[in-house]
């Protein structure tokens, strides 16, 4: 196999991915792994982990990773497997679908494995960075984290808080050689996107992805470093147009949250 520079990017480095037993993290491995990385699966479902493992010729590790035991034992397996961690993919995710009356337990999901995650991965990561003189954090977020997500409350708001501590850890560390990086795709036809219901049919009016097609553009996105990975190109103009005409943006949010009601 040739060498390209990207493929020299990730070649013989230690990847750890979130999520990954299937969907975009699933993707990921795949790429990652074909770059040369080795990789380390974290799933809490056991049987999807480890055949992702398998197929990467990687290390499979089942624990919640939005718990500090869990990312505890993740970041210490996979730095038993390959020495160390030089890639960290926050990608395990929860849809956190509801409105106003979302019940404190659906919030309390949303923040602990859409937020929580990343703040305890990366309290344990960061330090060890520091000393050994950088890493690469990337956090899938969401374009909801962007923009919004009608009828998914607690989705929205986890994702929004994502990002903002993605953008808190670049612009703290960057000068230091840490890399942040925040994935915001809108539709990628994974499972998570088949079971959200009505919200699919919104999810994909912009036009859906498949994980490959997203883990193509993360592994580009890791030549220039770019903070914002946006798979789908309209959600760049859909958050420029929040930031000029916020109240324009978000009427038309609102037709697209109550798409018959008279505007
Ligand atoms: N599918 C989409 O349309 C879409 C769009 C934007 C962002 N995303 C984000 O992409 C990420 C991956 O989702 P996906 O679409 O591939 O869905 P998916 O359901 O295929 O993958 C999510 C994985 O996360 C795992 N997971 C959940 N909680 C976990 C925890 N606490 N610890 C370890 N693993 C856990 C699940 O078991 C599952 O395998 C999520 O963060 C999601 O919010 C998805």
């Amino acid at each position: 196999m040739s060498i390209t520079p990207s493929s020299a990017g990730v070649s013989g480095k230690s990847v750890v991915i979130t999520g990954a037993a299937g969907g975009i993290g699933h993707a990921l491995a795949v790429r990652f792994s074909a770059a040369g990385a080795n990789i380390t699966v974290n799933d809490v479902d056991h049987a999807g982990a480890r055949n992702v493992a398998n197929e990467v010729g990687g290390t499979a590790v089942i624990a919640d990773c939005a718990t500090e035991d869990g990312v505890t034992a993740l970041i210490a397996g996979a730095t038993e497997a390959y020495g160390r961690v030089d890639v960290y993919i926050a990608n395990a995710g929860v849809p956190g679908i509801g409105d106003v009356s979302a019940s404190e337990e659906a919030w309390r999901l949303a923040l602990e494995v859409n937020l929580m995650a990343h703040v305890r991965a990366a309290r344990l990561l960061v330090p060890v960075w520091l000393e050994q003189g950088g890493g690469r954090f990337i956090i899938t977020a969401s374009a909801a984290g962007l923009l919004s997500m009608p009828g998914a409350a607690p989705y929205a708001a986890s994702k929004h808080a994502a990002v903002a501590f993605a953008e808190w850890l670049s612009m703290t560390y960057r000068d230091r050689g840490i890399v942040v990086q925040a994935i915001c795709p809108q539709a990628v036809r994974t499972r998570m996107l088949g079971g959200m219901g009505a919200l699919t049919e919104i999810a994909e009016r912009t036009g859906t992805l498949s994980p490959t097609e997203v883990a193509e553009e993360v592994y580009d996105a890791i030549l220039d470093d770019r903070f914002l990975i946006l798979p789908h190109p309209d959600v760049h103009r859909f958050y420029v147009n929040r930031a000029t005409d916020t109240d324009r943006w978000l009427k038309t949010m609102n037709s697209l949250a109550h798409p018959t009601s008279d505007e």
